[in-house]
């Protein structure tokens, strides 16, 4: 693996923001420490012409304009609370309501999504770290976080670690789109994807899940078998979410494959393998056309991406039949996700 650093930009802050590319072979990996983004990610296709599978942009003041969490990290806590409230170790916690007033999403205003992460290199590959101080966005304890990319054999893997002072939740993701055709290729509803899942997390009218976990047998969120993400989205089962925006329970546990993606027309795979409990399948149904522009001019509408955030399942905190993304003080987090791309 070669890795090059190159200035990427500013912040509006005046933070500069550098753009870490690793390659391996034809496989290569730009990645940002503004929000740890994967800027890009280009693999060659079944012809071995180069194509681009991840969303982005050209430039930081689009990252910050941005609302939909393009290729970033996301912490501390991935996902929806409903109400934002919490109960840890005794103490009861208001984060903020940042999503429609209703939920936490995402880890609050100012996520790990647009915070500058400070890098370095080592023979294991480049990591990023990001110190995030107690009560940052209504969260208890400092927390240090940090996250290491590697590309080996045309497979990009983060390594997430984290520690705490005080109990906290942490529970630490990637939210990059891939659109397996190319980034400025459309919609993804021909490309096909596989969830090694046989249960799921049912939400209600806001997009929090219940507190239930149900078989998706017998239901449109059902894909133990690949079929084409635009098969069932537009189903009425998937209307209260607009499509695809479901979090899997993963069957099995330790490190395993967690999904399949495939693009029929061009022959590229993704296979995502990870060692957390869950995965939110979201085919960018939000995604909209005020945008800023993407990559090489590209324009980014509803559905052109779809992410698999591997995650503790959402709403966890009010849900006492999921596993808990909780960082007892001391404790350390770990975990490993792999997305691994090549042409079978
Ligand atoms: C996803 C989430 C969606 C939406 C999106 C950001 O992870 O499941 O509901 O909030 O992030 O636009």
């Amino acid at each position: 693996m070669e890795i090059t650093r190159t200035l990427f930009g500013h912040t509006a802050a005046g933070e500069a923001v550098d753009r870490f590319t690793l390659t391996d072979g034809a496989v290569s990996a730009s990645i940002l420490t503004l929000g740890g983004v994967i800027q890009s990610l280009v693999v060659p296709d079944k012809d071995g012409a180069p194509v681009d599978v991840a969303l982005g942009f050209d430039c930081v003041a689009a990252y910050e304009a941005q609302d939909c969490y393009i290729g970033a990290l996301i912490g501390r806590c991935a996902n929806r609370i409903a109400g934002g409230r919490f109960t840890l170790s005794g103490r009861t916690y208001q984060l903020a309501l940042n999503d429609r007033g209703l939920c936490h999403l995402h880890g609050g205003e100012t996520g790990f999504n647009l915070r500058v992460w400070s890098p370095s290199l080592s023979a294991n590959g480049l990591t990023l770290r990001y110190h995030s101080p107690d009560g940052e966005e209504g969260y208890p304890g400092a927390l240090d976080a940090a996250v290491t990319y590697r590309l080996e054999h045309g497979a990009l893997t983060l390594e997430y670690h984290a520690t705490s002072t005080q109990d906290t939740l942490c529970n630490l993701s990637n939210h990059v789109y891939f659109n397996l055709a190319g980034h400025a290729s459309g919609t993804v509803g021909a490309q096909r994807l596989r969830v090694y899942a046989s249960r799921y997390t049912p939400i209600g009218d806001t997009g929090t899940a219940t507190g239930e976990i149900a078989p998706v047998i017998g239901t449109k969120l059902d894909l133990q078998q690949a079929a084409a993400l635009g098969d069932a989205w537009d189903d009425p089962q998937l209307a209260n979410a607009g499509g695809y925006d479901h979090n899997y329970m993963i069957d099995g546990f330790g490190q395993r494959t967690f999904a399949e993606a495939y693009c029929p027309e061009n022959g590229i795979q993704l296979t995502v393998i990870s060692d957390l409990p869950a995965m939110q399948l979201y085919t960018g149904n939000f995604l909209h056309d005020k945008l800023p522009t993407g990559k090489g001019g590209a324009v980014y509408g509803r559905r052109h991406g779809f992410c698999l955030e591997t995650q503790f399942p959402p709403n966890a905190p009010g849900c006492p039949a999921f596993p808990q993304p909780v960082l007892h003080a001391g404790a350390a987090y770990h975990s490993r996700t792999t997305y691994a791309l090549g042409t079978p």
